[in-house]
């Protein structure tokens, strides 16, 4: 079969001059189009609100690959892969916009086959907006043909993403629909998958039995990057502990599935998100902590506060700091916390899964007594470092029977190996029609679930909010999270 007849041939980008765009996407394909990964027939159209023609956007293309990418290759290959693109201005509530996207992605090109993806890079609130337009235009049609891909925050709580995903199924059918998670698509977040069930050494060692707690921290040095429309209404609960992390804690506790496959995978994944221990609404303050970042320095330069960035409402609450307790009531986990946190304009740009192991039972070295030797840990690097660190007890070299601890550490990247970003391997499973990381809805509607008294009982607390100086570690008080006083954040590897 040739790659027209396989694969979609026109790639539709809302948002195509937003954020997400710029920062992953376009990158992103460029590098599918450095690795011959991308289909000859594919054609891109970028549908954007500024007044620009094909050549200013090809221009704007030039430049992002140009300031985003060190080794941007030959130029005959930014030259393919600008050709690929068009540009469309139009609106994305303007019904006009979208015939005229019609009549685009229905002139005839010698060899290109008429199926499309929809990539909806944009606010979560225009989300219903484009489908409902996709529909009235005839460009959901035939059914079951196109394929849609939708970013997260699917919805903004647990009602409205299953009114999104009610509008989507009117028009899409699931097979068409990738729920996209990009964290599903880091290297280390897929080594994690091969760690557990490919290594007969780990897999017995990976339940409450030996496991004191695990955490999952992500975070960004980064402050909001004038984002701040979105981001203000959404906060770090919604645009990053829902599903990052949440996908994140599924992927670290999970059972081995019957097979690699999407659904297995995805079933697994929510059998863990309905074993979380409900939260009630007495022990909210108990299990989650936010935060907002106050004016500081973040690698030697002065950073404004949260409040004081361009679009955020005076006297905004909205958290950027978010600390969470969850427990898995299951079989495997029950009595282990899981911590989870991340937050904007921390130390430093590090994300990590770490999970410390329990005391050994008995006192044998009697110059290190127990409560001084550090438990055991297993730290899964995911950025910017991908490795994975095992601290083990040794005896140091000498007279005295002391111990000391060793690093083994594997980092699974050769220096000479490019580091892939997430996006590159979706988008390419978007291209394929492979689904096996990306989300299902019911774990969308799970993890909403799971935070929803979280978000109900901040709703209510309207007006304080705990502060971090940006460039700091967060505030100490997220440490009230922890369930005995020998445990505590670990922020570096
Ligand atoms: C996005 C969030 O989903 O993930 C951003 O909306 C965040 O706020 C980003 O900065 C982090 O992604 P990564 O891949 O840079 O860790």
């Amino acid at each position: 079969m040739s790659d027209a007849m396989m694969y979609p041939c026109n790639f539709v980008i809302f948002g195509a001059t937003g954020n997400l765009a710029s920062n992953k996407l376009i990158p992103a394909l460029y590098r599918l189009e450095q690795a011959n990964r991308l289909p000859a027939s594919l054609t891109f159209i970028a549908f954007g609100r500024r007044e620009w023609n094909d050549k200013m956007w090809r221009e704007h293309v030039m430049t992002l690959l140009h300031d985003k990418l060190k080794d941007r290759g030959a130029e005959d290959v930014c030259a393919r892969f600008v050709a690929r693109f068009s540009y469309l201005q139009g609106e994305l509530g303007d019904a006009e916009s979208y015939q005229r996207l019609k009549e685009d992605l229905g002139k005839p090109r010698a060899g290109v086959c008429s199926n499309v993806i929809f990539y909806l890079a944009i606010k979560p609130t225009d989300f219903s907006s484009v489908i409902k337009n996709l529909d009235k235009s005839g460009l959901s049609k035939p059914r079951g043909m196109h394929r849609i891909v939708v970013e997260k925050p699917f919805g903004e709580d647990i009602e409205s993403a299953q009114y999104l995903n009610e509008l989507l199924h009117r028009h899409f059918d699931e097979q068409q629909i990738f729920r996209i998670d990009h964290y599903l698509g880091k290297e280390t977040v897929q080594n994690l998958l091969v760690f557990r069930f490919a290594n007969t050494l780990i897999e017995p060692l990976w339940n409450r039995n030996f496991i004191d707690h695990v955490q999952i921290t992500v975070a960004e040095s980064v402050g909001i990057e004038n984002r701040a429309d979105y981001y203000d209404k959404a906060g770090a609960l919604r645009d990053m502990l829902q599903n990052h992390l949440m996908q994140l804690l599924t992927v670290v506790a999970m059972e081995p599935p019957p097979a690699l496959e999407a659904d297995a995978l995805r079933d697994e994944k929510v059998k863990v998100l309905r074993s979380i221990r409900p939260i009630a609404k007495r022990s909210v303050h108990a299990h989650a902590f936010r935060a907002q970042y106050a004016p500081g320095a973040v690698g030697g330069a002065v950073v404004q506060g949260y409040q004081q960035e361009p679009g955020v409402e005076p006297n905004s609450i909205t958290e950027t700091f978010v600390a969470a307790k969850f427990y898995i009531d299951n079989w495997r986990w029950r009595g282990v916390p899981f911590y989870l946190r991340t937050g904007k304009r921390l130390a430093d740009q590090t994300s990590m899964i770490a999970l410390r192991f329990r005391h050994p039972p008995q006192q044998l070295f009697r110059e290190t007594p127990l409560e001084t030797i550090d438990p055991n840990w297993i730290v899964l690097s995911i950025q910017p470092e991908e490795s994975m660190r095992m601290e083990i007890h040794v005896k140091q070299p000498g007279l005295d029977m002391d111990t000391r601890m060793l690093q083994l550490n594997a980092s699974y990247r050769q220096t000479h190996e490019t580091p892939l970003d997430a996006y590159e391997t979706l988008l390419l499973d978007v291209i394929e029609g492979d689904r096996t990381l990306f989300i299902r809805f019911d774990e969308v509607e799970w993890a909403w679930r799971v935070v929803d008294p979280i978000l109900k009982y901040w709703e209510q607390e309207r007006d304080f909010i705990h502060t971090y100086r940006a460039g700091s570690w967060g505030p100490q008080e997220a440490n009230r999270l922890f369930d005995s006083e020998d445990q505590e954040w670990r922020n570096a590897l």
